[in-house]
């Protein structure tokens, strides 16, 4: 009959809804020189469970980017909207993970005492303990729980950070340049810390980085940001790149098949034309 035939050709409710939709989104700051606009049409839906970066030079408005993600700033122009909503405040379920990790942690707390901060008075004492652990083992830091901030390396401070963000398990993490100032084997492993993490959780991750190889080794689409906002040239989204690499990665054997490379290439070409 045609009506079963109708209910038969009905989609399936997707799996992965919208998570974060972005229609012409610009946003504005205003500094010592008086207003300027900072990103301009930026149009992105992000989904559930999706793993989003984002690649550009410095000053394309990146962080201007996440801020406006994590409610930090709000849009002058467009909509945001996060689960269906317009963003207001701080939401909550989404933890940001700062460039500026010196401004993001309390120096006369230990390690431990950082990573557990947002989670004091939300749960037990017994579950904090245990989740704190968990932390602070995934990024390498056992051994250092009970030394003070302000005696750990940038590096390991870093850590701290990304440590406090997996401990809340939250529904989105955004990550500014989060292993930017990590060496590169410590950069891996925290690479696969979180895919790992990522393959046995819902999170929706949106991340920053100036690294095309880790921007296409940790995501499912890869975007490109560019402008120069000192130009009077606000940054825009300039390229989509699916990333259909299977998971789990690898960081050799992915990093060497062919479509790696293609993708590698065709992100390194924009990022040049992305030059002006
Ligand atoms: N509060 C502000 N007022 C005016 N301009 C700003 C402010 N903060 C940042 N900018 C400018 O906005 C541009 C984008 O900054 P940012 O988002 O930090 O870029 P990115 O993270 O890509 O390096 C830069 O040119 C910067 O100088
Ligand atoms: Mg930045």
């Amino acid at each position: 009959m045609a009506g079963d035939a109708q209910t038969n050709d009905e989609p399936e409710e997707s799996a992965s809804s919208p998570v974060y939709e972005l229609k012409e989104v610009a946003v504005d700051l205003t500094g010592v020189l008086g207003t300027r606009r900072i990103l301009s049409d930026i149009s992105l839906t992000v989904h559930q469970r999706e793993i989003v970066g984002i690649v550009g030079r410095s000053g394309t408005g990146k962080t201007t980017l996440m801020r406006a993600l994590g409610g930090l700033t709000a849009p002058a122009a467009g909509e945001l909207l996060l689960n269906g909503e317009p963003i207001s405040g701080t939401p909550e379920g989404v933890v940001t993970i700062f460039q500026d990790y010196g401004n993001a942690l309390l120096p006369w707390r230990t390690v431990a005492k950082n990573v557990a901060l947002p989670l004091e008075g939300r749960m037990r004492r017994s579950e904090i303990r245990e989740r704190v652990d968990r932390a602070i083992d995934s990024v390498q830091l056992r051994g250092r729980e009970n030394d003070y901030l302000n005696s750990l390396s940038g590096g390991m401070q870093q850590r701290v950070q990304i440590a406090r963000a997996l401990a809340v398990n939250p529904a989105v993490l955004l990550m500014d340049e989060p292993f930017g100032a990590l060496d590169a084997l410590t950069k891996a492993s925290l690479q696969d810390v979180l895919l790992d993490l990522h393959s046995h959780n819902d999170a929706t991750i949106i991340f920053i980085t100036h690294d095309l190889d880790e921007a296409i080794y940790l995501s499912d689409r890869t975007f490109v940001i560019s402008g120069d906002v000192s130009a009077g040239d606000p940054g825009h989204l300039s390229l989509e790149l699916d990333v259909e690499l299977p998971r789990p990665r690898h960081q050799v054997r992915t990093r060497e098949s062919p479509d790696y490379l293609f993708l590698r290439h065709t992100l390194g070409d924009a990022i040049d034309l992305a030059r002006g």
